[in-house]
């Protein structure tokens, strides 16, 4: 039987937020270093920044750029990475047990994020730091000049203040593995005085408390609770992280991690409500969900290294992602989107090498990895309102998560042209399914593009020798009476447009 799906104008959860196509840059492996940064690249600009991964940066739409970490953030002394390249110190970075050279700090990841587009988001090191180092940093950043630090950046070459506008008030602090971790109530007093610090130089700042690192964190929920009774008057987001993998082949449960996402963020909205309600404060909490992915935190090449070894910029983290795991990606945009009323944010972790959409070669080329296009082209054609949409379908069954529909999706409508885009994945595992979208209450209409994801081998991943034999393909679709037509492959990825 077709799986049905009714799409209707006036099903308007909120407008397309262009910050839910972010991306994260951390000082980790190979992100910064033969990633975004090679001096001795034949494509480097003047300033070292790879050309080739600034196009594909380009290309796969990112908007915001979170940096410098992660977990690095949380032992960081940003002024290490200022000031003359040869006066730079090299450091311990105990986050990833490597050699930190300092060659790129803030004013090379300004001038990178100004050349690739993107908006600049910016941690501050509540780990082994607090409030003076983090408004040292917003002075340097952000104030135009005439104090000690605006000079001392505008003597570094940069005139101009950078206006970081998001700003996150630490790491994950409440992970054990977080140097300087803290507990809820710990957390909440500091990041709740470094704000309003913060805003004593810009109350315009919009800033991010640390949420949970992820959902099964022994303390999710209560952490929340606590550090938003903290912070309520002081932040406009609070943050979410989550990474799935495929865990004992369990592809069932793997093709529904969406699920747990939608769980994750309608909890934590329902526990910031509850604050809110609390607080007798009508002002809502937006959520930054400022890690997400697919990461194999078990395998070896997310293991670090360890003993007398502290490497400079070592693979690490470098996760080959397969036609699944790009069908799992295109499922969690679907999720961000459908909540896109609170998820004001979001960071695909990471950009490049590290856990990436983008890898490269040490003086080689670089390529797209399968979960580049799932991200790219909603990046491109999610536009103006998200549509809920009212699906009538299947169930697949799950280890996990138990019974879950077979088919999940979310489409985007712009107002102003009437375009529409349909995205879609079909979490079924040994079937097509025909899919009927009921366009009724659209007046004319006609397809303008229609594409998918899919392969029949689902663990073909990409390399440098080949990254374009599984790109989305044209997927076959017509528009009948009683609505939309096509049918999608078993583990697929979908997008369908629609002009009014
Ligand atoms: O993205 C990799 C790491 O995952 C980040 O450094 C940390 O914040 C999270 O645990």
């Amino acid at each position: 039987m077709a799986s049905t799906i009714k799409l209707d104008p006036e099903y308007v959860v909120a407008p397309v937020n262009r910050r839910t196509f972010g991306s994260f840059a951390e000082h980790l492996g190979r992100s910064i270093y033969s990633g975004l940064y090679e001096p001795d690249h034949p494509s480097a600009d003047r300033q070292g920044f790879r050309r080739d991964v600034l196009d594909l940066v380009r290309e796969l739409g990112v908007t915001i750029v979170r940096y410098p970490g992660g977990n690095f953030v949380s032992g960081y002394r940003w002024e290490d990475g200022v000031g003359p390249a040869d006066q730079r110190p090299r450091r311990l970075d105990l986050a990833w047990h490597s050699t930190e050279p300092n060659s790129f700090g803030v004013d090379e990841f300004m001038a990178w994020a100004k050349a690739a587009g993107v908006e600049p988001m910016m941690a501050v090191n509540l780990g082994t730091r607090g409030i003076q180092e983090a408004l040292d940093l917003l002075e340097y950043c952000n104030v135009p000049s005439g104090t000690r630090l605006s000079d001392q950046r505008r003597t570094n070459g940069a005139e101009e203040p950078y206006r970081v506008k998001m700003w996150c008030l630490g790491n994950e602090m409440d992970g054990p593995w977080q140097i300087g971790g803290m507990t809820a109530h710990e957390y909440g007093r500091l990041a709740s005085r470094t704000a309003k610090a913060m805003r004593m130089i810009d109350p315009t700042l919009e800033l991010v408390a640390c949420g949970s690192s992820h959902s099964s964190m022994p303390t999710f929920g209560l952490w929340e609770r606590e550090v938003l009774t903290q912070t309520y008057d002081d932040v406009e987001f609070v943050s979410t992280h989550a990474y799935y993998f495929e865990e004992d082949g369990d592809l069932a449960s793997f093709l529904a991690s969406g699920v747990n996402m939608d769980y994750f963020i309608d909890s934590v909205i329902a526990t910031a409500d509850h604050v809110g309600a609390a607080l007798k404060q009508s002002k809502k909490i937006g959520i930054s969900f400022d890690e997400w992915n697919v990461w194999y935190q078990q395998r070896a090449e997310s293991r670090l290294p360890s003993g007398d070894d502290w490497p400079v910029a070592p693979v690490l983290l470098e996760d080959k992602y397969n036609v699944a795991d790009a069908v799992v990606v295109g499922s969690l945009l679907i999720s961000l989107l459908r909540h896109s009323d609170r998820v004001r944010s979001a960071c695909l972790a990471q950009l490049v090498n590290v856990i990436a959409p983008i890898m490269t070669q040490p003086g080689g080329p670089a390529w797209k990895q399968t979960t580049f296009h799932p991200f790219a082209l909603t990046a491109r054609y999610a536009k103006g309102d998200v549509l809920n949409l009212a699906v009538r379908c299947a169930t697949v069954a799950t280890k996990k998560f138990g019974d879950v529909p077979t088919i999940d999706a979310v489409a985007t409508r712009d107002a102003e042209t009437g375009d529409l885009a349909i995205f879609l994945v079909n979490r079924q595992v040994d079937g097509g399914q025909e899919v009927v979208v009921d366009l009724s209450s659209i007046a004319e209409r006609k397809i303008v593009e229609s594409v998918v994801l899919a392969n029949p081998d689902l663990m073909w991943a990409a390399s440098a020798a080949d990254s374009t034999s599984v790109a989305p393909q044209p997927l076959t679709a017509d528009i009948q009476d009683d609505g939309l037509h096509f049918t999608l492959p078993p583990v697929s990825w979908a997008m369908v447009r629609v002009a009014a």
